[in-house]
């Protein structure tokens, strides 16, 4: 397992590139499931998951060439023969049940592994089912899987999700494009990642509109058709960099960002004291000194996004004064506070509360990655700390952050990989 190794103190500068992003990426290459032939996907992050994505779509019979160095997939989805997303990919990376919408509406019949929980929570997929079900098919549970079938087509229905969630909105969306009559998807999730989806269905030939609002309406159609699709940045990893900035009191330009996606990050760093600028495609940080604290409560977008939680927290332990976070998205995303603690931090969790008491120095110490978002937590508080900081099961890192180490010691931070 490797470890970061970090001698903080540095204040970071220079310029940083944001990679495309992982929340879009994945449910773009479950999406290409619905076309026969050849899809391209452009600005793709070499990221852990990404090559999870691959080796299932692989198993399904798809044929991938993925160039991480040209940041491109072609995808040929030509031969899907298997329906089957087996436990050990699913159980790899959750995100794998994306492929179940897709299944479904091509080959009548998806069969995929119950994804189980992971440290952030139980995930339950409740919604995803719920919303299938209401598409006309039938869905059965038994020894871990769920195998939803529907004897013809999918049928267009009206659905209503208890929770905007994410994948939800991304799997019902991916069911619904090649289902016979309109379907209209309510309390929808509005992340950016779901106009992306929708934009690259859209291309395809599918007639989606409202993405990004809380109703989704959607016409089905026969058939869809190969795309090429790039994928947007990721606003999680820039909003992570502009943190890593502003805690190192250093200057960065981010370039490859779409500031609007980074509305309720920017907002509450501003109203921490953090200057930032904003040009088209980029975000710039300036030295950022006297850092006070502020109120977080994690919300669906365009609140302030839970993955996103974790590096605030660093951020607060940093700034002066006494601030409170509350995470009302997953029910035990306070991972990283315990390995914060051992750094110095001073916080107190109550529920879906933690207080925190800013202004205490970080000091270095031998901490280990719970999770991903927490994974970057603790590089965030390790290049504050002005000792050595070593952080162990980075693999959770890699699957979110591309080349986090190099990006960060081209910015002039002292950290290295053993
Ligand atoms: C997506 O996960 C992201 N992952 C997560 O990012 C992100 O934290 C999350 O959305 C919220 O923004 C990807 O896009 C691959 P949800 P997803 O369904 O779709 C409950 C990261 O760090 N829920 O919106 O799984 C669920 O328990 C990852 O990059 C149900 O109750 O999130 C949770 O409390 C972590 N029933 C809430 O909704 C369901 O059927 C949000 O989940 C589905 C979800």
């Amino acid at each position: 397992m490797g470890v970061f190794v970090i001698d903080g103190g540095i204040p970071l500068k220079g310029s940083v590139r944001i990679s495309g992003a992982k929340n879009a990426i994945l449910p773009s290459l479950a999406a290409c499931l619905l076309t026969e032939g050849k899809n391209v996907l452009k600005d793709v992050p070499d990221l852990e998951d990404v090559h999870t994505m691959c080796d299932l779509l692989t198993s399904l019979g798809a044929d991938i060439d993925f160039r991480p160095q040209e940041k491109e997939i072609t995808i040929d989805t030509t031969n899907i023969t298997v329906h089957t997303a087996t436990y050990d990919l699913v159980n790899t990376m959750r995100a794998s049940f994306l492929v179940m919408g897709p299944l479904l509406a091509r080959k009548g019949m998806a069969k995929v592994s119950l994804p189980g929980g992971c440290a952030i929570g139980s995930r339950p997929v409740d919604l995803h089912l719920k919303g299938f079900s209401s598409l006309g098919a039938t869905i059965n549970t038994g020894h871990g899987y769920v195998e939803a079938k529907v004897k013809d087509k999918l049928s267009g229905a009206r659905i209503y999700l208890d929770f905007p969630s994410v994948g939800a909105t991304e799997n019902i969306l991916m069911a619904a494009v090649l289902a016979k009559g309109q379907t209209t998807i309510e309390n929808a999730a509005t992340e950016p990642e779901i106009i992306d989806l929708a934009t690259m269905l859209v291309s395809m030939g599918a007639n989606v509109s409202g993405a990004g609002t809380d109703t989704i309406r959607v016409i089905g159609t026969d058939k869809l058709y190969p795309v090429e699709h790039s994928i947007i940045p990721d606003r999680i990893e820039a909003g992570t960099y502009m943190i890593a900035a502003a805690m190192t009191g250093g200057d960065v330009f981010l370039e490859n960002v779409m500031p609007d996606h980074l509305k309720p990050v920017t907002a509450k760093l501003r109203e921490a004291g953090v200057e930032i600028s904003e040009e088209l495609t980029s975000i710039h940080i300036r030295n950022s000194r006297h850092l006070k604290a502020v109120d977080i409560k994690t919300h669906p977008h365009p609140g302030f996004p839970t993955d996103m939680q974790a590096q605030m927290t660093s951020f607060l332990c940093h700034a002066e004064g006494t601030s409170m976070i509350v995470e009302t998205i997953f029910e035990n995303r306070f991972m990283h506070v315990s390995e914060l603690k051992r750094m110095g931090a001073r916080i107190k969790i109550d529920g879906r509360t933690a207080i925190i008491e800013g202004g205490v120095p970080f000091m270095g110490a031998q901490v280990r990655a719970t999770d991903l978002r927490a994974g970057a937590a603790l590089i965030l508080a390790g290049l504050c700390a002005k000792d050595r900081t070593e952080i162990s099961d980075i693999y959770h890192i890699d699957r979110g952050y591309e080349k986090m180490e190099e990006k960060l010691r081209a910015l002039g931070a002292r950290i290295k990989r053993t």
